[in-house]
């Protein structure tokens, strides 16, 4: 099964996608992930993400295209893959169709997570991860069970990300409004679009997500 979650900075695709792939070996394919590990490498690519998303601007479209090609390629898909953060434009769209016929693979679903603008700032502020592991957790929705332990990996190391601040937040939120958002109709016209509440508890959107996966297959 191959599907997208497309929403909002903050709308918890990542959190999902972290899910779906325990519970469906579904391979979680962050473009945000991506390039933050080529901000830590140091690549010249990396440097140049590191100004655009802490500006939370865009990267350009046929960066963003190469990087999401190559991944497909990776043997660790043929049980399926979740995209979450990509597509963000149409070209990117239409480019990822391209690139999903050449390979003979099919996009299954997009799936939106609609949240309140309101809801996301607290909750990305709230934001941490397992330096170690990557295991995301929130000041208050999400903290480990163990009080300073990774539930996953028992580290005591965690990190917030740079870009994880009110004003760059803003600036994400209206790059979705103007440009990622729009991108919607295009593959409502294809009939692979369902939404999710993604205002609920974080174990209601799974369910939905679940219910969403079973009526895409
Ligand atoms: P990226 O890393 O993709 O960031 P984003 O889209 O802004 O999304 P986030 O990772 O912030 O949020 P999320 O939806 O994954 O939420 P999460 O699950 O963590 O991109 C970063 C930057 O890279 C972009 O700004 C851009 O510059 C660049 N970029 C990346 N891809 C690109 C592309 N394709 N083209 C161009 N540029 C690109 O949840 C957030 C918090 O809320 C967590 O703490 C979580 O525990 C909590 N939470 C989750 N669900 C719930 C819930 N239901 N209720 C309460 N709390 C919840």
């Amino acid at each position: 099964m191959n599907i997208i979650l497309l929403g909002p900075p903050g709308a918890g695709k990542g959190t999902q996608a972290e899910r779906l792939e325990k519970s469906h070996r579904m391979i979680q394919l962050s473009t945000g992930d991506m390039l933050r590990d080529e901000v830590k490498s140091g690549s010249e690519l990396g440097l140049q993400a590191k100004a655009i998303m802490e500006s939370g601007e865009l990267m350009p479209d046929d960066i963003m295209v190469q990087i999401v090609a190559e991944q497909l390629c990776r043997d660790e898909c043929e049980f399926g893959f979740t995209l979450d953060g990509f597509p963000r434009t149409e070209t990117q769209a239409r480019a990822l169709d391209g690139i999903m016929r050449e390979k003979g693979l099919k996009l299954h679903g997009v799936i939106e997570m609609k949240v309140d603008d309101d809801a996301l700032t607290e909750r990305i502020t709230g934001r941490f991860s397992c330096a170690k592991c990557g295991a995301g957790y929130h000041d208050r929705y999400h903290r480990p069970k163990r009080e300073g332990v990774c539930d996953e990996c028992g580290s005591t190391e965690f990190k917030r990300r740079a870009d994880d601040n009110e004003e760059t937040v803003r600036q994400r939120l209206a790059a979705y409004h103007a440009v990622t958002e729009q991108i919607l109709p295009y593959y409502r016209e294809k009939s692979i679009l369902r939404t999710v509440d993604g205002m609920a508890p974080i174990n209601e959107v799974t369910r939905q997500i679940e219910d969403a996966i079973a009526e895409l297959q």
